[in-house]
Parts: structure tokens; C-alpha cells; sequence
């Protein structure tokens, strides 16, 4: 009877417990974590993107945060508004240094996320994606970002970050892909990116006011993706060029280029856009830029090249006069014939 009457009291217990508090038995979530997430929260006021970050409830639910199927560490933290007008305000959150497990921070679209790329971020070594993009957030890269060994994707594009490019991230051996394009930096490219690990991130720097020459070195490393344009690159960039190469988008447009484009190859197969636009970029088109089998964007207009278009292969079939007009001395269709 006793023993009937034990074993009733420790059931109801039991099932008192479930029932009093659900959040202690259900909660997945790192109690470290939740604690700061919520001073996260805090340290951006509380923003309506964040709403859903109720201290009652389990933070692996919570909008903007993602956790580990097994830990149940937070291993992501995705802000992200596709509301312009959000109105989430301030720097980016001291506390995010703390979540020691993640691996993916993204600032997506806050146009009111201004001050530094916060120097905490530092302590985060598992990260893998660090995103801060279409923000405010202004300073310079910071060169402890080459630190942070396992980064793969680092983008930081459309900013308003200045200063020059810390050549320590060639160091980072891991990385795939380098966007620090629509900003304001300044100052060369680093010499140290023909030392990144081969083949080398793609790189897309397109929209700053780089300046001075494209390092010789970069001949070294072999991106498939390469977007200089738009800067203030002077000089030789037939480094970026040959038959060898696994190119498919080389973009150098809007520079102050020079160099010889008749000495230069291009690989014929991975090839599929070539933009060379308002450079000085003077000799002749290469007959060799026939034989580029998928050429889907080229552009060679507002340079100084010279000599008659090679004719065949995609490029009249493809590109009309607007990819080859403005230059000095361009013939042969779609440009109006040779004169004999
Ligand atoms: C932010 O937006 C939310 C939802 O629209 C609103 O409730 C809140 O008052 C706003 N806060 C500020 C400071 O504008
Ligand atoms: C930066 O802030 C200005 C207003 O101060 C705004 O016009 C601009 O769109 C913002 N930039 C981005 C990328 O959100
Ligand atoms: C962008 O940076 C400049 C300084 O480079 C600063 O004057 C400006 O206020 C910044 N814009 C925003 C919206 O933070
Ligand atoms: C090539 O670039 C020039 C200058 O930006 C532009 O006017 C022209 O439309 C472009 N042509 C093609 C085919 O993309």
C-alpha cells in the first residue's frame, strides 16, 4: 500500500512540475546565451526586429538566431530588415563577442547601424560568415579580421567604411570570397593578396577610390570572380589575364588603366565577362578573344585600343557597336570597315 502510495506522490510530483513549468523542461537553449541575446537586445534599444526575443521563451525559437542541432549553442545571429525604414539604431552590439560558438553574423540592410565593425567580434573564432552589408557602419577594416582563420565569406559591401584594405587578410587561408566593394576606401591594393592560398577568394572591390598600380602579385593567385572596377587603379593589369587561368568575370572598368592588350590571353573556356571600359587601354583587340566560347558580357568601349576587330567567334554575334565604340582607332564590324 505504502509503497502504491510512493509511487502515486512521486507521479504527481512529477507531473505537477511539467505542468508548473513547462520552460524548464522544454527550454533547449544555453542559459549563457539567452543571457546574451537579451543583452544584445538591450544594447539596441530593444528594436522591433527583435520583438520576438521574450525572455519566457526558449531562444532557439527566437526570430534572427539560429542554434546547434546538438549543443543548442547559438551559431548564428541574422539581422536582417526588408523594411527600409526599420528602426533598429546604433553600433553594432559589443555583446556579439560573446556568443563563442557562433559561426554566422549577418547585418543585412539597417541603414541606421552605424560606428565601428566592433572590435569584440575579435573574440569570435569559429566564424565562418561574417555579413555586414547595406549599413552605415563607417571606421576602417579592421586588421583583426585575419584572425579569425576560419572565415570563408567576408562581405562587406555597401558601407560607408573607409581607410585602406589591412593586407594581413591574405592570411586567412580559409577564405572564398572578399566583398568590399561600394565603400570609400583608399590606398592600394595590397601586395599580400598574390600570397592568399590558391586558387584565392574571388575579389570584388568595384565602387571605392583604390588608387595606384594592381600589384604584380595578384598573377600569382587565380579567382574566378575579379571586380576592380570603378576605382582609381592606374597602370598594367595584364597579370589578371592568360589562357591558363579559371576566370569567368573579370571587370577593371572605370580605371585609369594602361597597358597593351594585344600581349594579353584569355581563358577560353571559363570566360563569360570581360568589362575593360573607360580605361587607356591602347594595341590591339587579341584574335585569340574569338576562340572564348560562353563571352556573354564584353565591353572595351572608351579606351585607346586600335586595329581592326577580329572577326568570328561571338563577338559580332553577340556585342554591338555600344561594346567597342569611343576609342581611338577600332575597325571592322560592328564598328564601321577598315579604311584600305
Ligand atoms: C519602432 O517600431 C515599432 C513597430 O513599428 C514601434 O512600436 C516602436 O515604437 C518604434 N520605436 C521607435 C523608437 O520609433
Ligand atoms: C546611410 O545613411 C544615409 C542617411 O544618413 C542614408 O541616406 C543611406 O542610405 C545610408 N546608407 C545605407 C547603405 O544604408
Ligand atoms: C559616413 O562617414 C563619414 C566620414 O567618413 C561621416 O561624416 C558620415 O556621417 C558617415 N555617415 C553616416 C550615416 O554614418
Ligand atoms: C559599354 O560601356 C559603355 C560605357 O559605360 C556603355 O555606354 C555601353 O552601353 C556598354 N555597352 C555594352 C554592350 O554593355
Amino acid at each position: 500500500m505504502r509503497t502504491v502510495f510512493n509511487g502515486a506522490a512521486i507521479a504527481l510530483t512529477f507531473l505537477s512540475l511539467l505542468l508548473l513549468s513547462p520552460v524548464t523542461f522544454s527550454e533547449k537553449c544555453n542559459p549563457q546565451d539567452k543571457k546574451v541575446l537579451l543583452r544584445i537586445k538591450q544594447e539596441l534599444n530593444n528594436p522591433y526586429l527583435l520583438a520576438s526575443w521574450d525572455p519566457e521563451t526558449d531562444c532557439c525559437d527566437w526570430y534572427c538566431v539560429e542554434c546547434d542541432i546538438k549543443s543548442h549553442r547559438i551559431t548564428a545571429l541574422i539581422m536582417q530588415s526588408s523594411v527600409p525604414d526599420t528602426n533598429l539604431s546604433g553600433h553594432i552590439p559589443p555583446s556579439v563577442g560573446d556568443l563563442p560558438y557562433l559561426q554566422n553574423l549577418e547585418f543585412h540592410k539597417l541603414p541606421r547601424l552605424t560606428g565601428p565593425i566592433q572590435p569584440t567580434i575579435a573574440k569570435l573564432k569559429n566564424l565562418k560568415y561574417l555579413f555586414i552589408e547595406y549599413t552605415n557602419v563607417s571606421g576602417s577594416i579592421p586588421s583583426f579580421l585575419s584572425q579569425l582563420t576560419n572565415l570563408q565569406l567576408l562581405h562587406l559591401s555597401t558601407n560607408n567604411l573607409t581607410g585602406s584594405i589591412p593586407s594581413s587578410l591574405s592570411q586567412l587561408p580559409n577564405l572564398e570570397s572578399l566583398h568590399l566593394d561600394r565603400n570609400k576606401l583608399t590606398g592600394p591594393i595590397p601586395e599580400s593578396f598574390g600570397s592568399f592560398k590558391k586558387p584565392g577568394p574571388d575579389i570584388i572591390l568595384s565602387h571605392n577610390q583604390l588608387s595606384g598600380p594592381i600589384p604584380a602579385s595578384l598573377g600569382q593567385i587565380d579567382p574566378e570572380r575579379i571586380d576592380l572596377s570603378r576605382n582609381k587603379l592606374e597602370g598594367d593589369a595584364s597579370v589578371l589575364f592568360g589562357s591558363l587561368k579559371r576566370t569567368q568575370i573579370l571587370d577593371v572598368s572605370r580605371n585609369l588603366l594602361s597597358f597593351d592588350l594585344s600581349k594579353v590571353d584569355f581563358p577560353k573556356q571559363s570566360l563569360i565577362w570581360l568589362d575593360l571600359n573607360h580605361n587607356n587601354i591602347y594595341g590591339k583587340i587579341p584574335v585569340a578573344l574569338t576562340k572564348v566560347e560562353n563571352l556573354q558580357q564584353f565591353n572595351v568601349s572608351y579606351n585607346r585600343l586600335s586595329g581592326q576587330i577580329p572577326q568570328g567567334g561571338e563577338l559580332q554575334k553577340r556585342f554591338d557597336v555600344y561594346a567597342f565604340f569611343q576609342n581611338k582607332a577600332l575597325c571592322g564590324s560592328p564598328l564601321p570597315p577598315c579604311k584600305k
